[in-house]
């Protein structure tokens, strides 16, 4: 087994050996790696928890076509293994010397033209978000760019000045000097990644596998059962940087293929577990319009650009958002292990507070969404303090089915009202063959306040969440109108 990681840093292979290194353990997050050298101090730690985007950093990737892409990360979040095989971008490879000349990149320049550049702590991170949008988008709307800049908070201005640096620096189809020198870092990665051996980074406390094939992952889970596996870490990280526990033993999936695969066979989208949530927010753009829907506001694009559908649905969290939807429209699990496969509703699969049906020796390896046609109505909703990089207070997610007015089927799912997501299953019974009429809604909104008892905590009061459940079913019933 490899022991040691390596990605690309200034243009060149870096090989960080762990064992060389003892003050480095497997679970160093990027941005403490970074800020070890004094040369790529601009990123900064402000909240260690992926919310103000101070440690924003572009990681470059090759795709099945050999092309680079290049994505925006929390650093905060991230551990040095996960970057293996990529190239690491920092605020300080943006500018390039000429002629002893210093030549900022276009966005950086445009952020001084336009007085975007304020304080010293946030500014690194919103200009790699700036760079990150340069690279993925040209002549980008103002929707694209707030999108970009969801993850950046800045307290001292606003954000019009960094907008309009951003309008007017994409505007070069992302041609800058990153480009000419594309195939050079091309070639350095495929040197990296011809290599599929897992690595094993170990420590008298750590134990960090990482392989690179579905059958490799599958025999370390088994022989490993008490490794927690990750994938995008944005919920596991937490518990390190926030909690100041030693996750002691680690079983990294990100880099398995075989879990990023999209496929649409015989009525079914097939979706990968290990997709990003940026990913699945393309494929279920026009297709599954209630998943799309609360995609767009999950999170922030650097959270998006690396937390997966697999890890959304495997933390069993009571308001992760992509579970109402799941139960909504119907979809089921697979899980495998090495010698066995099944495939259950994801309303099966989770069984309480973060729980879920996983045995000891299996990976969660597709979600199965099936097609449904226009007879469906099917919606969500999110309801948070803000409307971007927020987890929910309620999510509600439903689908509608009925013939002549009189209802034939309909799951109302909640998330944020109880310990797990749930189903609000007496009003369901209550509404089946009835007519879908705004009496009947105003009925059932009573009989649903009477099936849930939520938590009063930070967010909001018991009460507040009871009225919100009811309101959304009342905005389904005003919108499936309007259709
Ligand atoms: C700033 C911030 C904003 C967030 N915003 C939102 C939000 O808007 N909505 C929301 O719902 N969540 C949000 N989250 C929580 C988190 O990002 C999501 O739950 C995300 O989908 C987790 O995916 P991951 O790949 O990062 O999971 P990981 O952290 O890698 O794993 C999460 C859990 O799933 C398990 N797991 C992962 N993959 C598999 C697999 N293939 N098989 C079996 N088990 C697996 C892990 O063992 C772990 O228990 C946010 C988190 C942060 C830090
Ligand atoms: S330090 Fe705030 S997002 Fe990473
Ligand atoms: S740029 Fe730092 S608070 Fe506004």
């Amino acid at each position: 087994m490899n022991k040691s990681v390596k990605f690309v840093l200034d243009d060149k292979i870096v090989k960080v050996d762990f064992a060389k290194h003892p003050e480095l353990k497997p679970t160093t997050t990027v941005l403490n790696y970074l800020r070890s050298f004094p040369d790529h101090k601009g990123v900064k730690e402000g909240c260690a928890e992926g919310d103000c985007g101070a440690c924003t950093i572009v990681v470059a990737e090759t795709d099945v076509d050999d092309k680079l892409n290049y994505k925006t990360l929390d650093s905060c979040l991230v551990f040095l293994p996960m970057i293996h095989g990529k190239q690491l971008i920092t605020v300080e490879n943006l500018a390039i010397e000429e002629n002893k000349e210093k030549i900022l990149h276009p966005v950086q320049q445009l952020m001084v033209e336009t007085n975007g550049s304020q304080c010293g702590y946030c500014t690194p991170g919103i200009v790699m978000s700036l760079f990150g949008l340069y690279k993925n988008h040209n002549n980008p709307s103002v929707e694209i760019i707030e999108d970009a800049l969801t993850g950046n908070l800045c307290r001292c201005t606003g954000y019009k000045p960094i907008v309009e640096a951003a309008r007017k620096a994409c505007t070069n189809n992302g041609f800058d000097h990153f480009s000419k020198n594309e195939n050079k870092i091309i070639a350095l990665l495929k040197k990296i990644n011809s290599d599929k051996e897992t690595i094993l980074i170990k420590n008298k406390n750590q134990k960090y596998f990482k392989p690179f094939s579905l059958s490799e992952a599958l025999r370390l889970r088994k022989e490993n059962p008490n490794a927690l596996i990750i994938n995008g870490s944005t919920d596991v990280a937490l518990r390190q940087t926030k909690k100041n526990e030693l996750l002691s033993e680690i079983l990294d999936i990100s880099s398995v293929e075989e879990l990023k695969i999209f496929k649409k066979e015989n009525n079914n989208f097939y979706f990968g577990a290990g997709l990003t949530l940026e990913q699945m927010l393309k494929y279920s753009d026009g297709t599954i319009p209630a998943l799309e829907k609360m995609l767009s506001v999950f999170g922030s694009l650097q959270i998006r650009n690396i937390a997966t559908i697999g890890g959304n649905v495997g933390s069993a969290s009571p308001i992760g958002d992509c579970i109402p939807v799941l139960f909504a429209l119907g979809a089921k699990i697979k899980l495998r292990s090495e010698t066995s496969e099944r495939t259950m509703p994801v309303e099966d699969f989770i069984k309480g507070y973060r729980q879920t049906d996983i045995k000891s020796d299996e990976l969660i390896t597709e979600i199965i969404i099936p097609e449904y046609d226009s007879s469906h109505y099917i919606k969500s909703y999110k309801v948070s303090k803000r409307k971007n990089l927020d987890i929910s207070t309620v999510s509600g997610a439903f689908r509608l089915k009925f013939d002549e007015e009189i209802i034939s089927e309909i799951i109302l799912a909640y998330g944020g009202m109880a310990a797990v997501t749930k189903r609000a299953v007496n009003t369901e019974k209550w509404f089946i063959g009835k007519k879908w009429s705004r009496e009947n809604v105003e009925m059932a909104m009573k009989i649903l306040t009477e099936e849930f008892t939520p938590l009063s905590d930070a967010r909001s009061e018991a009460e507040f969440r009871r009225t919100v459940a009811g309101n959304l079913l009342m905005k389904f019933f005003v919108e499936t109108k309007q259709i």
